[in-house]
């Protein structure tokens, strides 16, 4: 039921409106600015970003966005081109706990394992410590926490190997 859909000029809009819960707004700036940081990512330090509207059939019901090339993921892999790093994922508070955060990872990681050219090896992800929700759904894919790295990127790491 749930497709991801590349955003581009004539659908962006779609996930403009999407809201989390007032608890959950300390773990995610508004998808206008997450849109705004990846065009920054893209002109100033030249990474690649790719953002997508989550959808149930035709209905827009939440947002991710995928990067490559981020220099304070680099320090980590040591080289640009090895991983996925799923920059911003969420799902709009009136559909939460129905299980379309999990099928969008599903859907993700397919994805991100079918661009087979790329040589990607890992997916990257990081969260703040207590976002429990967030924190167990990817625990649940295999994502490893490598607390060591906290410091550098201020939330916790997890890498998944493909
Ligand atoms: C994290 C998030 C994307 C999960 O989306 P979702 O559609 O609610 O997730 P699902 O319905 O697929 O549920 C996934 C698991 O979380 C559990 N879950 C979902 N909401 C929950 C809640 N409020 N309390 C406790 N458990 C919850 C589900 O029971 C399910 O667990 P299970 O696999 O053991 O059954 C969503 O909560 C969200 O958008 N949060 C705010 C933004 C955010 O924190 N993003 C992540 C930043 S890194």
């Amino acid at each position: 039921m749930i497709h991801l859909e590349k955003l581009t000029w004539d659908n962006y809009d779609d996930v403009l409106k999407l809201k989390v819960s007032k608890e959950q707004k300390k773990y995610m700036i508004q998808n206008s600015e997450c849109l705004i940081q990846g065009f920054f990512a893209m002109t100033e330090i030249k990474a690649q970003v790719f953002p997508f509207g989550i959808y149930l059939k035709k209905k827009p019901i939440g947002f991710m966005m995928f990067a490559r090339n981020v220099p304070w993921i680099k320090k980590y892999f040591g080289s640009i081109g090895k991983y996925y790093y799923i920059w911003k994922f969420m799902i709009d508070e009136k559909y939460q706990g129905n299980g379309y955060g999990k099928e969008a990872m599903i859907e993700a990681l397919n994805m991100i394992r079918s661009f087979k050219s790329d040589n990607i090896e890992y997916c990257f992800i990081s969260y703040e410590a207590e976002n429990t929700v967030a924190r167990n759904l990817y625990l649940s894919f295999g994502f490893v926490e490598k607390p060591e790295l906290y410091e550098n990127l201020g939330e916790m790491p997890a890498v998944l190997k493909l």
